[in-house]
């Protein structure tokens, strides 16, 4: 465990919240790209520009931003007097963040496919993929603001 001043600890967990924020677009705006990608023929102009804003929005805004929630997020845990790991919300937290990592490293690959001209889902696929990232942006909000357990 770390020691940190309140004051260092608020900095700490405003750049976790902005960083969850960034990370967060990026989830909720790939897999729309997605769905626009698969009604474009592939070689097209709007193909290949697609795959340009796909590539951009992973590599410069969700990789790094999902690597410092990560890591601010990590300081706050190892704080004293932040979370308390005996509390439930803090495990239940972490199972729903692991359930973005997934959508995350998920959504790498579909863009890869989709850069090789490979992506044989539907577009109804990455409409429902697109609401998986909500749902659990709406969990770990209830859990670390409300603290229901
Ligand atoms: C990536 C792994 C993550 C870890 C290890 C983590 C850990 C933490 C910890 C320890 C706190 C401080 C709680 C306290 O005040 O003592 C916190 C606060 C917060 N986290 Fe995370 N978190 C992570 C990801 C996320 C994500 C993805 C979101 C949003 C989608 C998020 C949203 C928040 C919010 C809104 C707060 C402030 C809560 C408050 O002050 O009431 N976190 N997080």
């Amino acid at each position: 465990m770390m020691e940190l001043s309140a004051t260092a600890f608020l900095w700490v967990k405003a750049l976790h919240i902005i960083s969850a924020i960034a990370w967060m677009a990026g989830l909720l705006y790939l897999p729309r790209l997605f769905v626009y990608h698969t009604e474009a023929k592939p070689g097209s102009e709007l193909s290949e520009t697609l795959k340009v804003m796909e590539r951009r929005l992973l590599k410069f805004i969700m990789n790094p931003a999902m690597a410092s929630s990560f890591l601010f997020g990590g300081l706050l845990l190892m704080t004293y007097g932040g979370s308390d790991w005996q509390d439930g919300w803090v495990h239940a937290k972490l199972v729903l963040v692991a359930g973005l990592l997934a959508a995350h490293m998920a959504m790498g690959r579909w863009r890869l496919e989709f850069a090789e001209d490979r992506n044989a889902r539907s577009q109804t696929f990455y409409r429902i993929a697109n609401e998986v990232p909500t749902l659990l942006m709406i969990g770990i909000v209830i859990l670390v603001v409300v603290r229901p357990f």
